[in-house]
C-alpha cells in the first residue's frame, strides 16, 4: 500500500464565454485566440460563485462517490491564489460545507499556480503517516485580468478536488512516484498585489520564466532518478492557455532530442492533447489548471490509462516549478470524475453578460452585501454576500 490519489471531483463556474465572441467585441482576429493561444471558451463565475463555492462543490462531488469517506478525512488543504481573506483560509469553508470531521488539519497553501502541488506533497506524506485516514487536497482559483487587456482571453475559473488515501499501486487512480524535480527562481513574471483587483503580468516574460522553470525542474527530475520524458506515456503541463502547453512540449522535446522536430506534432497529439482539450474550453484556473488536465485525461481515456506512466509539470509564477510523475491504476479505468456533467451544466454567456456578471461579483465584495434570497450561482453552494464582515454561504 502506498499514498495515492483515489479519486477526483471537478467544479466549474456557471457560465462559458465563447472566445470568438470576445475577439469580435475586442476587435481582435479570432484566429489569435483560437490558434495563437489555443483557447475555445473561458469559464465565467456568476454572482454568488467564488473560490469557496467551487472548491466546496468539487470536494462534495468526489466525496459523494465515496460514501463514508468524509468521516475519515483528517487533512484538508486548499491550493489557491484567490484568497477571500488574508487570515481565514478557504479550506475552513470547504471543511464546513463538505461536512468534514472536527479532528482535521485545515489550511490553504499559496504559491501562485503551484500551491496545490505543494499541498499534495504534504498530503502524501501525511497519508503515509496516518494510513487509516484520508486527505482532501483542493485546487481552486479564479483567473482575472483587466477588461480589454492582452491577458483577458486567458481568464477562467474552476476547482479540482483530489481524495488521497493508502492504496495498492494497481488499485489507485494515480500513484505518484516519490521523486520529483523542483526549480525555484525569484522572478516578477506574474503577481497579485493586495491593493489591486487584477493581477500584474509581464506576459511574454512570464512565458520565458515558465519555460526556464520547466527546463530546470526536468533537469532536477533526471538528477533525482526520474524517467526520461520519452518513457512517459502521457504528459500534463500547467496550462494558462493551451498554446503554453504546446510551447512546453516543444521545449521538452528539444531538451531531450535536440533541434529535429520531426515527429513532435504527432507526439503532442498522442501524449499531451487528450488531457489538454478541457483547458481549451475552461481557460486558466491557476492552481487547478494542471489537475483539470488530469481530470480531462481520465475522462478522455479511462480504461486505456491503466498501467500507463504520467509526467506532469506544475508552474507557479514567482517562481516554483515541479516535474512529477507516477502511474495510473485500476480506478483510472472508471473514467468518471464528473467532468462531462460539469461541462454540460454550463450556460453560454455573451460579452455584455460576462461584463455584467463580473461587475456584480465585484459588488458583492463589501460588508453589507448579504442577501438571504440571493440566487444565480446555479451550483451546489451559493455565496450570499458579507454580513458583519462574515462571508455567508448556503
Ligand atoms: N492568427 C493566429 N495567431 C496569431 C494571430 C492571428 N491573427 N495573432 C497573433 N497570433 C499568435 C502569436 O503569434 C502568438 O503565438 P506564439 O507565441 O506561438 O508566437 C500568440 O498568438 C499570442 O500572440 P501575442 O504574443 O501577440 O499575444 P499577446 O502579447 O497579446 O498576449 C499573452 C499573449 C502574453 C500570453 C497574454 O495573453 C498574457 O499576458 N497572458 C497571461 C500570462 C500568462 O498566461 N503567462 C503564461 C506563463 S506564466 C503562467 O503560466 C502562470 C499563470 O498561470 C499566469
Amino acid at each position: 500500500m502506498k499514498p495515492a490519489v483515489l479519486d477526483l471531483g471537478v467544479a466549474l463556474p456557471r457560465y462559458a464565454l465563447d472566445l470568438c465572441d470576445l475577439a469580435s467585441a475586442r476587435g481582435v482576429d479570432p484566429a489569435k485566440y483560437a490558434s495563437g493561444l489555443g483557447g475555445v471558451a473561458m469559464g465565467v463565475p456568476a454572482p454568488g460563485e467564488d473560490t469557496v463555492t467551487m472548491a466546496a462543490s468539487a470536494a462534495a462531488s468526489v466525496l459523494d462517490r465515496h460514501p463514508g469517506a468524509a468521516a475519515d478525512v483528517g487533512l484538508c488543504i486548499v491550493g489557491t491564489e484567490s484568497a477571500t481573506d488574508r487570515a481565514r483560509p478557504i479550506a475552513i469553508e470547504v471543511h464546513a460545507l463538505a461536512g468534514l470531521p472536527a479532528e482535521c488539519s485545515v489550511f490553504d497553501v499559496k504559491h501562485a499556480c503551484y500551491g496545490a502541488t505543494a499541498g499534495l506533497h504534504m498530503a502524501f506524506l501525511w497519508v503515509a503517516a496516518n494510513p487509516s485516514r484520508k486527505a482532501l487536497v483542493v485546487a481552486a482559483d479564479i483567473a482575472r485580468y483587466g477588461i480589454g487587456s492582452a491577458a483577458e482571453p486567458t481568464q477562467g475559473a474552476g476547482a479540482v478536488a483530489l481524495l488521497l488515501g493508502m492504496a495498492d499501486e494497481d488499485e489507485a487512480l494515480f500513484a505518484p512516484w516519490p521523486m520529483t524535480g523542483t526549480h525555484a527562481a525569484p522572478v516578477h513574471d506574474f503577481w497579485q498585489p493586495p491593493y489591486l483587483r487584477e493581477a500584474v503580468v509581464r506576459g511574454r516574460y512570464s512565458i520565458e520564466c515558465y519555460l526556464d522553470s520547466l527546463a530546470g525542474a526536468y533537469a532536477a527530475w533526471l538528477r533525482n532518478g526520474g524517467l526520461v520524458e520519452g518513457s512517459l506515456d502521457r504528459l500534463l503541463f500547467h496550462s494558462p492557455f493551451p498554446g503554453m502547453a504546446r510551447k512546453a512540449h516543444a521545449r521538452l522535446w528539444e531538451l531531450s532530442r535536440g533541434a529535429d522536430a520531426s515527429g513532435a506534432a504527432d507526439d503532442f497529439a498522442r501524449r499531451v492533447a487528450p488531457g489538454l482539450a478541457v483547458n481549451a474550453g475552461v481557460g486558466n484556473c491557476y492552481a487547478a489548471a494542471v489537475y483539470l488536465s488530469l481530470a480531462g485525461l481520465v475522462e478522455a481515456e479511462g480504461a486505456s490509462l491503466q498501467g500507463l506512466c504520467l509526467g506532469g509539470f506544475s508552474y507557479g509564477s514567482g517562481s516554483c516549478g515541479e516535474f512529477f510523475g507516477g502511474r495510473f491504476g485500476r480506478r483510472a479505468a472508471a473514467g468518471r470524475v464528473g467532468l462531462a456533467e460539469a461541462l454540460a451544466a454550463r450556460e453560454p454567456i455573451d460579452v455584455a453578460g460576462y461584463e455584467r456578471a463580473r461587475a456584480e461579483c465585484e459588488a458583492l465584495e463589501h460588508d453589507g452585501s448579504f442577501r438571504e434570497d440571493r440566487t444565480g450561482a446555479g451550483g451546489r453552494f451559493t455565496f450570499l454576500g458579507i454580513r458583519d464582515h462574515v462571508r455567508v454561504y448556503r
